[in-house]
């Protein structure tokens, strides 16, 4: 053994080849956290210094090659300003380049995962061998940030510009055939026989029939490119790949920004460019927010899978009574996912709606060619549709999604109590009503909870879990685990009207409501809403959910909060109501909808909406656009504060992913709360204290008041 470690070691092969394994221990996956670079360096140490050494090769022993950097270890080093990242990926850069700079040949066989930094090193190799089941790339872009050692002065080396930048900026895994036709690995072999191939391919390199000294050189010399052919890719490319990010995600064109500039150099100088790039997208808010939500992401799948180890039983059946929009589209993920569905409705044309939406869903990956029709078949299969209880006495979990009233829920809760077997635990798809409130003519509340799917579920990852007052422990972990099995991001809320989600969604709409009323032109707040990141503004939003749906909404939130969201003037989600323009469903809300051409419904502007607005709003003026930001986010802000200080949702972390899940809030704002840690309460407060006269919605807590003086955030140093 040339090195042992606790994250990798170095043993003597046969002939000369020094075999270098990552294997981190205590760890299901590889990464490069800082044991593992500097046990590289030594590992690199060891190599140099031993005799008789004709060749390396690179091996895993875990099921990935390398995942990557350890993403825990960023915080801390990007906090600590330029120096700090520079000397985090000095010593990995390091690393890579004594690799390359080795006087033997060498070859990695890469069996599984490699991407970002696990990537970098497989590059800093001469040959690459794949395992047909591995997959490679460089997701950098996807934490706000550009690949930091070596990908992007190597790898348009290896595939050419091109090929680099694309790949680079779109962040995206590769697959073996498409590593090899773009020439990123040398051979693709099923993994029984990739450590054979890569020892063969390296015993050629040894034997001088394969000339890795060339390669090298083509790794470590400027880009063979004119400077129109220069011009022309980076010109169009950056074009491109800053359209498609936008403004707020600058890392990709930093990416094709750190190419072109380090294309005419050798690879030392060219990696000096690439850190330049890399340390100014850490410093950004966007990779600090996207770092932090693949934290959160993490933390809240800890939860979940905290939660489905107390469940007492797996999820092998369920049921969904209502095969309506929301039932179809349960029925479909859970049969996707594998779990066979009852599907029961009172109506049969309810049912043929419900299979054909999940068909039509199945086709779709059908003709994309990510699922086989036998797939097809044994998912469609999975789904039983019925107009009866029979076989319900047989299921784990039923989820009940038949209309929003709490009339017909409760009658249909008590009527499939009482066919289920004791053990049982229902669920409602209620987007409002109180699970305490529909629990009331239960006999077993503690079977009892919410489980509320976002539109359209297959699309939509957030589940809000939602216990009641009586709900039982195993009953929450029952349906964390049927979530976690349909894929789903589960988030366990408590009980209160709106639930989380839906409770600071509205005070956002409240907040449109009164931009309208005052003036505001409302394609206007769109406008300025969507450029502040959300996918749709508020009005499109309204369409889209359904202006019905919307002020039924409205009135449930009324009810349960009167003191802040009390209607004290007619809205204009009430005014397109009344006119019976409910938004897309029937071609008409504040926008008009015609089909585009692949028969989805497009929005355009409608001089209608602002004739009907005018009597019941002031003049129309323009409102400068921080305004219209602070009055749209202030009231969802101040209103998440009030969840989390209630208890309704346990952590800022859970608040902000499931706002991000469950209605698209910008990710690369990390959230409410990380957006108010990035501004400070103490400018936050003082925004809302301007709009005190809009109402109670605009005041902040007095916790958050405490907050701003004493200068704490809801992260703290993370
Ligand atoms: N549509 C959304 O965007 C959305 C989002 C989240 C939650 N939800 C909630 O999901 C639930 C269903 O909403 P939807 O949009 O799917 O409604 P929908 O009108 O599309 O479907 C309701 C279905 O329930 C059936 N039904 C009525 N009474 C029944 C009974 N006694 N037994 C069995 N089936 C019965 C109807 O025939 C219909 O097929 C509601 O509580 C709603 O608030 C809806």
């Amino acid at each position: 053994m040339l090195f042992s470690g606790k994250a990798l070691s170095v043993q003597m092969l046969d002939n000369g080849i020094a075999e270098l394994n990552f294997d981190l221990q205590g760890e299901s996956v590889n990464k490069f956290n800082r044991l593992t670079v500097s046990e590289f360096s030594h590992a690199l140490d060891a190599i140099e210094a031993a005799d008789g050494v004709k060749g390396v090769l690179l091996t895993s022993g875990k099921g990935v090659f390398i995942v990557g950097a350890d993403i825990t270890e960023f915080g801390g080093a990007f906090s600590a300003g330029a120096e700090g990242i520079a000397d985090l990926m000095n010593k990995n850069n390091e690393n890579i380049n004594r690799l390359e700079d080795l006087p033997v040949p060498t070859v990695v066989a890469i069996n599984g995962y490699a991407l970002g930094g696990g990537f970098e090193v497989c590059l800093g190799c001469d040959f690459r061998v794949m395992g047909d089941q591995a997959k490679v790339g460089l997701p950098e872009v996807k934490l706000g940030l550009i690949p930091g050692w070596g990908g992007t002065v190597r790898l348009p080396r290896v595939v050419g510009v091109d090929v680099a930048a694309e790949w680079i900026a779109a962040g995206k895994e590769q697959r073996p055939d498409a590593a090899l036709m773009a020439h990123a690995v040398d051979a693709v072999v099923t993994s029984d026989k990739l450590k054979e191939a890569a020892l063969k391919l390296l015993g050629r390199a040894i034997d001088g029939e394969l000339d890795y000294k060339s390669r090298r050189e083509i790794k470590k010399s400027p880009i063979p490119l004119n400077d129109t052919e220069a011009l022309m890719a980076f010109f169009t490319t950056k074009a491109f790949v800053g359209a498609q990010a936008g403004k707020n995600y600058p890392s990709p064109v930093a990416a094709v920004t750190s190419i072109e500039q380090g294309y005419k150099l050798g690879r030392d100088e060219a990696l000096k460019i690439e850190q330049q790039q890399f340390i100014f997208c850490a410093q950004t808010d966007t990779a600090k927010s996207l770092v932090g939500l693949f934290l959160n992401d993490q933390a809240i799948g800890k939860v979940a899978k905290g939660w489905e180890k107390k469940a007492d039983k797996k999820i092998e059946r369920a049921a969904v009574l209502g095969a309506g929009i929301m039932g179809g589209g349960i029925a479909y993920q859970s049969a996707y996912k594998g779990t066979p569905i009852k599907m029961k409705d009172i109506d049969q044309k309810g049912i043929d709606l419900g299979l054909k939406e999940a068909s039509k869903l199945l086709s779709r990956l059908v003709e994309r060619g990510r699922m086989t029709v036998e797939k097809m078949g044994e998912t469609l299969i999975r789904i039983e549709p019925t107009l009866s209880y029979d076989g319900f006495d047989n299921v784990d979990v039923v989820v009940e999604a038949v209309v929003e009233n709490p009339k017909v829920k409760h009658a249909v809760l008590k009527e499939v109590e009482s066919k289920v077997s004791e053990d049982t635990v229902i669920a409602s798809n209620t987007s409002t009503i109180s699970i305490d409130h529909l629990a009331e003519p239960l006999a077993r509340p503690e079977n009892f909870l919410g489980m509320h799917f976002f539109n359209p579920v297959h699309k939509m990852p957030l589940v809000e879990v939602i216990r009641g007052e009586k709900t039982s422990e195993n009953a929450i972990a029952r349906v964390v685990a049927y979530a976690n099995k349909m894929g789903k991001k589960a988030i366990v809320v408590r009980d209160c009207p709106g639930f989380l989600v839906n409770r600071v969604l509205f005070p956002y709409f409240a907040g449109f409501s009164m931009l309208v009323r005052d003036g505001a032109d409302f394609q206007e707040i769109d406008k300025v809403m969507e450029r502040w990141g959300w996918p749709m503004g508020p009005a499109y939003l309204m369409d889209v959910v359904g202006i019905d749906t919307g002020v039924h909404a409205e009135k449930v939130m009324a009810e349960g909060f009167p003191d802040r969201m009390g209607k004290t003037f007619k809205a204009a989600s009430d005014i397109m109501y009344e006119a019976e323009r409910y938004g897309q469903k029937n071609g008409k809300g504040f926008y008009n909808y015609e089909e585009d051409k692949k028969g989805k419904p497009k929005k355009v502007a409608t001089e209608e909406s602002y004739e009907l607005l005018k009597p019941h709003v002031a003049e129309r003026r323009e409102f400068d656009k921080d305004e219209i930001i602070e009055r749209m986010m202030v009231p969802m802000a101040t209103e998440l504060a009030r969840c989390l200080e209630e208890g309704i949702v346990d952590s800022p972390a859970e608040a902000d992913m499931a706002l991000i899940y469950g209605i698209g809030f910008p990710p690369f704002r990390g959230g409410i709360f990380a957006w108010l840690d990035n501004m400070g309460m103490k400018t936050f407060v003082e925004i809302a204290d301007k709009y005190a006269d809009l109402g109670e919605l605009y005041k902040p807590t007095e916790r958050m008041r405490e907050m701003a003086a004493n200068g704490e955030t809801y992260y703290g140093d993370k």
